[in-house]
């Protein structure tokens, strides 16, 4: 009986450490949230980067968490005013970048929340 519970704590706290590990390639971004995306792309963005330029971008990250990538972002563009965007906005963006690098959208829309963004392992 003892060890059984041992067992199944030991379970629980294996499948707590594990549980939200993902990466790009697990629909981190919802589809309703691109079109939003695009536009502040269009507004904010298009004017320096053209849709090719995340590519070799994203790929430089590859093995890095979301996270960073995100408070990069954030925090250094738009390059004339930085952090001008809302937190949605940006990671609207963010979710816009991903679609157009071919990366599949999932159920949930993809948020500025640190911890989650932290789970989130940037992929090919
Ligand atoms: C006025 C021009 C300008 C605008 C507008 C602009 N950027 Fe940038 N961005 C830059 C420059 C310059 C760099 C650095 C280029 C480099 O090092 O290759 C950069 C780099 C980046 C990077 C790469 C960061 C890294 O460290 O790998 C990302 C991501 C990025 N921009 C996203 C955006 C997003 C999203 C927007 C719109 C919200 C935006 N940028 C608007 C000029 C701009």
């Amino acid at each position: 009986m003892t060890r059984l519970i041992v067992f199944a704590l030991g379970v629980l706290f294996c499948s707590g450490l594990n549980a939200e590990e993902v990466t790009l390639a697990d629909g981190v971004y919802s589809q309703t949230q691109v079109s939003k995306g695009e536009q502040i792309y269009k507004n904010h963005c298009l004017t320096c980067h053209n849709k090719k330029y995340f590519g070799p971008v994203l790929k430089a990250w590859d093995g890095q968490t979301l996270d960073v990538f995100f408070m990069t972002m954030a925090t250094t563009m738009p390059e004339a005013n930085p952090g001008m965007l809302y937190d949605d906005e940006y990671s609207d963006v963010l979710a816009y970048i991903l679609s157009l690098n071919r990366y599949p959208a999932g159920d949930d829309p993809l948020t500025a929340d640190t911890t989650r963004l932290s789970s989130i392992r940037i992929s090919r």
